[in-house]
């Protein structure tokens, strides 16, 4: 009788785990201090090209070129969200969001980097923005680079690969932290940079598509020196811009500063230790990369032991320039590859990584690792966000994090309506299913502090241009009117402390949960 009444209790509270574990989620999982925002960039939104002083970026000059962008398109206008900020603001108000993730841009504030004067005109512009925000109690999370940069600075010197840059980047981001970081307490200093660098020097796809073969066909470049270069110098601005936050503004300001990677998670593709140690590679090439040196003082040993004196070493000065940590690693987390070992085993090296001697893919036996979204090199792997938090918090010894972007791609065409893209259960199952496992991994003891969704609204989703959407407002490109979409909806009743279940819909074969 008795085992019987304990049987039936634990059967109960077994189901009850499984509701509450696989089956819904809850704002109370996380704590009241933790940031739940949406994240845009300037190029992607801003438009206003030509106006306000503002100088040319690298991106307004090669999205003009002919044959760049997917559908021909360019961001002069994007969501002209120069002049609609008002608007944009009290619609983040209604998701009932507490943070804003969105950057700077260079060529506003310093149009001519630092061999001109500052543009009063784009600092008001960021300072009513973060004004609007603060009087709607959000928080402004600003990202000092995204990559967009100004153009006189790629003429002049070559941007990321001379050493001048950090000169420059430290001045742009000093005068942020004057002009803005008396109400501004996040600070990110570059977006990705191992995704510019790998693009605009590794495979030549984004500025200043520099690249050699067999990795691109660019008219210059050198893909197995130039990234490192370049990274060299990001690593060294990031740092600058950091050390002169810590010794000149965190005390009285009060903030904190990070960075953001591009975090894409590697599993083995098959199962052998080759696979394994591949993966482990291919994740210090990625973020490694970038994370070592600044929170741990040095490149990977990986990336030494296989690019030998093509990896820059930093010297005494250098090491000066690191010695203050990060507060936060800022993760952008959108999908999962699995990863082959072209060492001992013959295979193509890859593209994007092939560098670290791996080639890496969606794919296994024909088998997709995840249902496949409108980007190409996306795939949907809700647990790899749990593994990627794991992993850094593992490495980097639990280092606050915040998951600075995450969202889902619809793809955009003339087939497509409005109401198919307002009606965007997919997004919701995405978002749904990958916070689950942020769930996990804080359970798990890791320190996530914020959530971002990738995208307030639709905007301009660089070499795809218009084709695909990502927001949680649609955004009709004739007239500019925002829509909120399902996801919107469902974003604002879970932040206002409904349990959410995952919607079931026609997608829900392959976009199931567990
Ligand atoms: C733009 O800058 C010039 C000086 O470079 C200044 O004379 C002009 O008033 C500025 N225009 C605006 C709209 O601020
Ligand atoms: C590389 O680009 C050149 C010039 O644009 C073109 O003629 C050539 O076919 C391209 N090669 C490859 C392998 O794509
Ligand atoms: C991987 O291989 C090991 C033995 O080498 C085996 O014990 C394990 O079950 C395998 N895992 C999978 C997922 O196949
Ligand atoms: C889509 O519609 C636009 C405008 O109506 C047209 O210019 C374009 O060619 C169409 N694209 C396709 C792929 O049909
Ligand atoms: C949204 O999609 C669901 C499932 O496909 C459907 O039942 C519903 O009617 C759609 N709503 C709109 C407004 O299109």
């Amino acid at each position: 009788m008795e085992s019987k009444k304990t049987l039936g209790l634990a059967l109960i509270l077994q189901l009850l785990q499984l509701f509450l574990v696989s089956g819904s989620l809850h704002r109370s999982q996380f704590p009241d201090s933790f940031l739940f925002g949406t994240a845009t960039s300037a190029y992607q939104i801003e438009g206003a090209w030509l106006e306000g002083n503002k100088s040319l970026t690298i991106w307004d000059v090669f999205s003009h070129l002919p044959g760049k962008i997917t559908d021909g398109s360019n961001g002069d206008v994007a969501d002209d969200h120069y002049h609609r900020y008002l608007e944009d603001v009290k619609m983040m108000h209604s998701l009932g969001i507490n943070a804003y993730r969105f950057s700077i841009s260079w060529s506003r504030i310093l149009p001519r980097g630092r061999f001109g004067g500052i543009n009063t005109e784009g600092v008001e512009f960021y300072n009513n923005i973060i004004n609007a925000l603060l009087s709607k109690g959000i928080q402004p999370v600003v990202t000092i680079c995204h990559f967009d940069l100004p153009q006189e600075l790629q003429d002049r010197y070559g941007a990321w690969l001379s050493s001048e840059i950090q000169e420059d980047f430290g001045y742009f981001a000093e005068v942020c932290f004057k002009e803005f970081g008396d109400r501004v307490k996040y600070w990110i200093t570059i977006n990705e940079p191992n995704l510019i660098l790998k693009f605009g020097y590794v495979t030549g796809g984004y500025p200043p598509a520099r690249c050699s073969q067999p990795f691109g066909n660019c008219t210059s470049g050198d893909s197995t020196r130039e990234p490192y270069i370049a990274a060299h110098n990001c690593i060294l601005s990031h740092a600058i811009a950091v050390d002169i936050y810590k010794s000149n503004y965190q005390m009285k300001q009060g903030g904190v500063i990070g960075l953001v990677l591009n975090s894409r998670w590697y599993e083995p593709l098959r199962n052998i230790s080759d696979d394994y140690i591949a993966a482990q590679r291919a994740l210090a090439f990625d973020l490694g990369w970038f994370l070592d040196p600044v929170i741990l003082g040095d490149y990977p040993t990986e990336m030494r032991e296989i690019l030998g004196s093509k990896l820059p070493t930093f010297t005494s000065e250098d090491r000066k320039k690191l010695r203050h940590k990060i507060d936060f690693i800022g993760i952008n987390h959108y999908t999962t590859h699995y990863v082959q070992d072209c060492i001992f085993s013959h295979c193509e090296l890859d593209k994007y990584n092939g560098n670290a001697l791996v080639f890496a893919s969606g794919e296994m036996n024909g088998q997709l690792i995840g249902p496949r979204t409108p980007i190409k090199s996306m795939y949907v792997v809700p647990y790899g966000i749990e593994k990627m938090i794991m992993y850094f918090k593992e490495r980097y010894n639990n280092t606050p994090m915040y998951i600075t972007e995450n969202g889902l791609g619809q793809k955009n065409s003339n087939d497509t309506s409005k109401d198919d893209m307002v009606n965007d259960t997919d997004r919701i199952n995405f978002i749904h299913d990958y916070l689950s496992y942020v769930v996990k991994a804080m359970r798990r003891g890791a320190d996530v502090r914020g959530y971002f969704v990738w995208s307030l609204m639709d905007s301009f989703e660089w070499l795809y241009g218009y084709t695909v959407r990502f927001g949680l407002f649609y955004v009709d490109w004739a007239t500019l009117k925002r829509t909120p979409k399902l996801s919107a909806k469902w974003y604002q009743e879970f932040l206002a402390g409904q349990r959410m279940l995952q919607k079931a819909d026609k997608n829900s074969k392959t976009q199931g949960f567990m």
